[in-house]
């Protein structure tokens, strides 16, 4: 220390204290970032490792880029690195894998290979609770999965679309309170889809007690619980904040709620339908254990909050479209009233089955998840070397790479989904490629649907890695919601559609919201009018 301080020329240390600090402090920064530049541009690169994205300052990487605009990041990355390329976020070395073949490398996977439990428990466990989802073995979250499916039986779906149908018009008495006499009024197209779509959730799956305190303290506790599943808690799973121990706190009460539900039920306090509590009940592993009440109390918070912002995300999308596009709208208005329409105008209810009959309702609920996948990114961690096959590898297929044990395998079906060289016009919203035989959209459906199958442990499902169309995700860790979903889509917009029409605020259609952990409208502002 001494001999390097002798080294520092003489006017060095004349200078006054304040200015040597600010020296170091604007200097060390400076020659950092210069020296991770020259190492990427000046070391040789191991060839077998993926190409890095040009970052400036380490450890943080390309953090700020990716999280701005991930869609814009990789579509550029792609261009210059290829389908496969390694970016620096946070200290993380994050290899994303583009196209049907990349979401094969990571969707489809081996649960040897790639560990989503690995890539997410920080961040969900808190959330959901010990002992389910990312926070047991691989093998028993697809056991989980298949009691969750074993809930939502036609039988079950059946009975929610009544259900969902006098949630909407209750919420559009009791909370939109639009008239003829009103005019059109204006409303937060994102806050009113996510009121609707949890209390239509949890008067159908999530069971009635639920939706009885939904107005009181259990609003609160999902909003404290919402809070803790942000990208900060992604990165950052414990930091002394409020918002960690309100997310804590709600964590507790909600569980310990459903589990005075599932007393309550068995003291004969209370009466229930075909929920997911009681579906869940009784379910046990092929080891013999049963699900535990604590067990089933923190897969239905995991339920909850699996499917409240996707929906809600996707559903508002949805309305701002149609509020984009009047003409659409009015044929989907046209759609309801062939289907549905009584002679004095009104209409009647529609059934779980009829839902499945509206050719152009499932067009725009395609169209809308295709180009606003709720989650832009699905990321495992990598637990054995990933031999990337010869096609994939840039910039010439004799040379091949290896994605490395501890990087983090990135999927972004969403890339895919607006890949310019596989759709026509693939930033625009446009329903009507859903109808074009021998088109992209439904040959990428039929893939999706009907290519080939597997069972994980939770069914036989489509394995649909290869479609360049996943809103569901593929393999193994595929959405088990999905008819949930539509159902609940196709009978919340269709009763928005036969009671109000619809217009944007904006002259412009709304931007993207990436900072969430679902990719979300911003400014999703449309004024409503009592048809
Ligand atoms: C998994 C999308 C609604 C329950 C997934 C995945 C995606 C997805 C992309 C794969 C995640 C991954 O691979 O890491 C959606 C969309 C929805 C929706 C777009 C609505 C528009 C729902 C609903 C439920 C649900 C309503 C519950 C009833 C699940 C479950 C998984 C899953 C349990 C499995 C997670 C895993 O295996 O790791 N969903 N989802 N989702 N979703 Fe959904």
């Amino acid at each position: 220390m001494a001999s390097i301080l002798q080294a520092v020329p003489e006017w060095v240390h004349a200078l006054p204290l304040g200015v040597k600090i600010a020296a170091v402090v604007v200097g060390l920064p400076v020659l950092v970032i210069l020296l991770n530049v020259l190492s990427q541009v000046v070391l040789p690169k191991d060839p077998s490792l993926p190409p890095v994205v040009f970052h400036y300052i380490p450890w943080f990487g390309s953090a700020a880029y990716y999280g701005m605009d991930p869609y814009k990041f990789m579509f550029e990355c792609r261009d210059k690195y290829g389908d496969v390329f390694t970016f620096i976020l946070l200290g993380r070395r994050m290899t994303v894998a583009l196209g049907p073949k990349g979401n094969n490398l990571s969707l489809g996977g081996k649960s040897t290979h790639v560990s989503a439990e690995d890539a997410y428990t920080h961040l969900t466990t808190p959330v959901f609770g010990k002992g389910v989802v990312y926070d047991c073995p691989n093998d028993m979250l697809m056991q989980q999965k298949k009691f969750i499916k074993h809930g939502l039986t036609t039988e079950a779906l059946q009975s929610y679309a009544e259900l969902m149908v006098k949630e909407a018009r209750a919420f559009f008495a009791n909370n939109l309170k639009v008239t003829k006499a009103s005019g059109p009024v204006k409303i937060d197209a994102l806050h009113t889809m996510a009121d609707l779509v949890v209390l239509s959730a949890s008067r159908t799956l999530q069971g009635k007690e639920v939706r009885d305190s939904m107005s009181t303290h259990f609003a609160k506790l999902l909003e404290d619980l919402d809070k803790g599943f942000t990208p900060l808690n992604f990165m950052f799973p414990n930091l002394p904040l409020p918002s960690y121990r309100r997310r804590d706190r709600a964590q507790k009460e909600m569980s310990d709620f459903y589990l005075s539900i599932m007393e309550k039920r068995r003291t004969g306090e209370h009466d229930h339908e075909h929920d997911m509590i009681s579906a869940l009940q009784g379910s046990v592993y092929r080891n013999g254990v049963p699900l535990t009440d604590r067990d089933i109390a923190h897969m239905m918070i995991a339920i909850l909050m699996a499917g409240q912002h996707t929906s809600s995300a996707t559903s508002s999308w949805f309305l701002l479209h149609l509020a984009h596009n009047p003409e659409l709208a009015d044929k989907l208005y046209a759609e309801q009233v062939e289907h549905f329409g009584n002679p004095d105008g009104t209409f009647r209810d529609m059934t779980f089955e009829e839902t499945k009959t509206l050719p152009l309702m499932d067009a725009c609920i395609r169209e809308t998840l295709r180009l606003h996948a709720p989650i832009h990114s699905i990321y495992r961690l990598v637990k054995q070397d990933i031999a990337v096959p010869p096609s994939l590898s840039a910039p010439s297929e004799s040379q091949t790479y290896v994605i490395p044990k501890g990087h983090f395998i990135v999927a972004a079906p969403g890339v895919s989904q607006m890949d310019p060289k596989i759709w026509d016009n693939s930033t625009e919203w446009n329903p009507a490629r859903w109808f074009e035989d021998g088109g992209v959209a439904k040959t990428a459906n039929e893939q999706y649907q009907a290519g080939e199958k597997v069972d994980y442990g939770f069914g036989v499902v489509s394995k649909g890695t290869e479609s360049p169309y996943q809103p569901f995700g593929a393999g193994r860790h595929r959405c088990v919601g999905e008819q949930f979903a539509y159902l609940q889509l196709t009978v919340l917009v269709a009763e928005i559609i036969r009671t109000y029409k619809l217009k944007l605020v904006a002259d412009e259609f709304p931007k993207t919201n990436y900072q969430t952990m679902i990719v979300l409208p911003l400014d999703p502002y449309i004024t409503i009018e009592r048809r």
